[in-house]
Order: C-alpha cells, then structure tokens, then sequence
C-alpha cells in the first residue's frame, strides 16, 4: 500500500499497456472498490460492468471518435452506469466510483485511464452512450457515464509535479481572499 499522498501524486492516465493479464484477485479488489464508493442517500444508484474480452473491448474502442481507442489494449474495462431513477445525482455517484477504481489501480500498481462516454460521439456521429449500450446489452433505464481502461503499465509516467499546483485556483474564506 503506497502512501496515500504518493499515491495521488502518482496517479496518471495511462494509455499504453503490455499484454500481462489481470489475476482474479486483482480484479476482484477494484470491483470491491467501486462498490465501497460513497452515494448519495446510499442509493448505490450504479451498476459496473467488468469487460475482459476481447473482441467486446475492440468493439467498445470504437466508442468514440477520440481518445478511446487503447481499449483495445487492455487487460480490463470497467464500464460505469448508474440508473437516474434511482438517484438525481447519479453523475456524481457514478463519477465518484470512476475515480476510486482508478486510485485502487494505482495501489495494485496498475495503470488505468477513464474514458468519458456520456456527452460524447462516436466517429459516426452516434452518442457514445448508445454505442456501448449495443455492445453490451446495458438496460435503457441505465445511463453510461464512462469506461475506465485498466492494465499493466506500458510506459513510465512521471508523478505529478507539485510545481505545477494552481495555487490562485484557491480562495481564503471568500473568493479571492487570500
Ligand atoms: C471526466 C473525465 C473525462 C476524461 N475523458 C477521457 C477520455 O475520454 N479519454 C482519455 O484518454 N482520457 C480522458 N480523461 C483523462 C484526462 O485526460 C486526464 O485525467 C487529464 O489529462 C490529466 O492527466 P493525468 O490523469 O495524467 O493527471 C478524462 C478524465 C476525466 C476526469
């Protein structure tokens, strides 16, 4: 277990993965961390759709015209749906789950990458949401927030550098404030 403030220094959106398989365990932890994230009311409004194979995770890489198409690379997809009717603030929730399998990715020392599906297009013009939504038989009364790509890291990222923090993005009790 890394630190946890070396950890989400760490965290960087990988997009290059070697052929190395998931083990059970492994992917076993980050779908536990998905269903530990916090919702509001503890709706627990999402419904997680673990892909690993093959020919779906070519398919889903068509998902959008850009900035998806290493899923076809990855050992694991976990698509991120949530039902709006059982929550208001089911982007939130579903959001939420989206960046806790990315922290549990980075403490197995796996890379990963979300990949935005809802608001976007495919190459054809066809909402991406829709798009997955065919490739996996997802129910119409869930909605497709996004798709987090995870694998083992094919490349070396450098930690983010604390250089780099916008500090004046920070307001000292009123805005601006200082
Ligand atoms: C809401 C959201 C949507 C994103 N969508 C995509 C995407 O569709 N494809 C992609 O390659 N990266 C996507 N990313 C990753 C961002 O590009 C990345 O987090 C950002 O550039 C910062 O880089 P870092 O994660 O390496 O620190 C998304 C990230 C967020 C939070």
């Amino acid at each position: 277990m890394e630190d946890f403030s070396e950890l989400i220094k760490n965290r960087r959106s990988m997009r290059k993965f070697t052929d190395e398989e998931l083990t059970q365990e492994q992917v076993v932890t980050l779908l536990k961390a998905a269903l530990m994230s916090p919702t509001s009311k503890r709706s627990n409004s999402w419904q997680f759709i673990a892909v690993d194979n093959k020919e779906q995770l070519q398919q889903l890489a068509h998902c959008k015209e850009h900035a998806a198409s290493f899923l076809g690379d990855v050992a694991l997809a976990i698509v991120v749906t949530a039902d709006p009717l059982a929550s208001d603030v089911w982007i939130e929730d579903a959001s939420i789950a989206s960046i806790m399998i990315q922290l549990q990715a980075e403490d197995l020392g796996l890379g990963s990458c979300w990949i935005q599906v809802r608001e976007r297009h495919t190459a054809a013009g066809m909402p991406s949401d829709e798009f997955v939504r065919g490739v996996l038989d997802i129910p119409l009364q869930l909605q497709v927030l996004s798709i987090i790509a995870i694998g083992h890291k094919g490349m070396e990222r450098k930690p983010f550098d604390e250089e780099h923090l916008q500090w004046e993005k920070i307001h000292i009790n009123k805005f601006g404030g200082e």
